[in-house]
């Protein structure tokens, strides 16, 4: 009788006292712009509770803005924040379950930040993670000042742009070798009404021959890298590799079409002069003659 009362001592402690536990995430949540996002946010209890008595609030860590709100089972809403006015809502079904987490549609640069999840049934509880956002680079656009009549020793600007990121970028430049080029480089980074980034990078360098140089766009959030390269050739006062190729080739071409024409014409030459030899010839040389003009006519 004691030995039972005993054992059966922690759950009546547990249904006695029970602790609301809460779990967010320690890390933060990285959310892609303009997609939704779950702001993760769990408790439990030691016991079975009612919805009625399950009261959910999100709000913003630093200015207190409500996020969302329930309680008594059905959304407040009523004092939403403004940007958040039809961007959010809970998990209705899974919150009997533990489930408090956030579904944030179209995020925001200014979504950025701390957001604190709180949950209340008797007793109260909250935890604060962080958002962070984040946008993809777009390949970088490379472009060379001035672009054309390049001699070596001249001096060049390579400008590298990229845009429509976030956060702002760490632009890298590299010669044909994969060595860091970090002389004569400016870069400035423009945020846009959204909040996203554009990235323009110069890198100026005195022109040699043949050399490349690749521009690398890089997201340390996203761990993203995007790239451009480009190579100077020292065109126009050079006769360039390619088209010296192509002019070649044409030419081998050319000359072989010649040929063809040559062995033809004479072919047809011979052939209205062996006319007159047919007639005083025998049958036979005339079908050996019918052969060699069909031949070159196949071909
Ligand atoms: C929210 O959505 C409702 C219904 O779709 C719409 O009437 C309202 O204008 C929206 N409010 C905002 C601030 O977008
Ligand atoms: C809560 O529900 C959402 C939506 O179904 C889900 O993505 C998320 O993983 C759930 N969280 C937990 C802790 O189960
Ligand atoms: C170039 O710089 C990047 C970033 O600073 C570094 O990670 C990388 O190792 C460097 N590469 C070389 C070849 O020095
Ligand atoms: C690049 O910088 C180096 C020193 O940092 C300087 O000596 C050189 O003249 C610069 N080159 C150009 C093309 O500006």
């Amino acid at each position: 009788m004691l030995s039972n009362m005993l054992s059966s001592g922690p759950f009546i402690l547990k249904a006695c006292c029970a602790v609301l536990e809460m779990k967010v995430p320690e890390v933060p949540v990285v959310a892609l712009f303009g997609k939704d996002a779950i702001l993760n946010c769990s408790f439990s209890t030691g016991m079975t509770f009612n919805l009625s008595d399950l009261s959910v609030f999100w709000q913003l860590t630093d200015t207190k803005k409500i996020v969302h709100s329930f309680s008594a089972g059905q959304d407040h809403l009523r004092d939403q924040g403004d940007t958040y006015i039809n961007r959010t809502s809970l998990f209705h079904k899974e919150l009997a379950s533990g489930n408090a987490s956030l579904l944030l549609r179209g995020v925001k640069i200014a979504d950025e930040g701390s957001f604190t999840c709180f949950v209340r049934i008797k007793e109260y509880r909250s935890e604060a993670l962080q958002l962070q956002v984040a946008a993809s680079y777009s390949k970088p656009h490379l472009a060379l000042k001035p672009e054309s009549n390049l001699r070596a020793g001249d001096v060049v600007a390579l400008n590298c742009h990229s845009y429509g990121g976030y956060p702002m970028a760490n632009i890298l430049w590299q010669d044909g070798s994969g060595r860091n080029l970090t002389d004569n480089v400016t870069t400035s980074q423009v945020a846009n009404e959204q909040g996203l980034f554009s990235v323009l990078s110069v890198l100026t360098v005195m022109v040699e021959p043949n050399s490349n140089y690749s521009c690398l766009v890089w997201n340390e959030v996203l761990d993203e890298v995007t790239h451009s390269s480009v190579t100077i050739t020292e065109s126009q006062a050079d006769f360039p590799k390619v088209a010296l190729w192509v002019t070649i080739g044409l030419a081998v071409c050319l000359l072989g079409l010649l040929v063809t024409l040559a062995y033809i014409c004479r072919k047809k030459i011979n052939e209205s002069c062996k006319e007159g030899e047919e007639a005083a010839e025998g049958k036979e040389l005339e079908e050996d003659e019918s052969k060699t003009v069909t031949t070159p006519l196949k071909v």
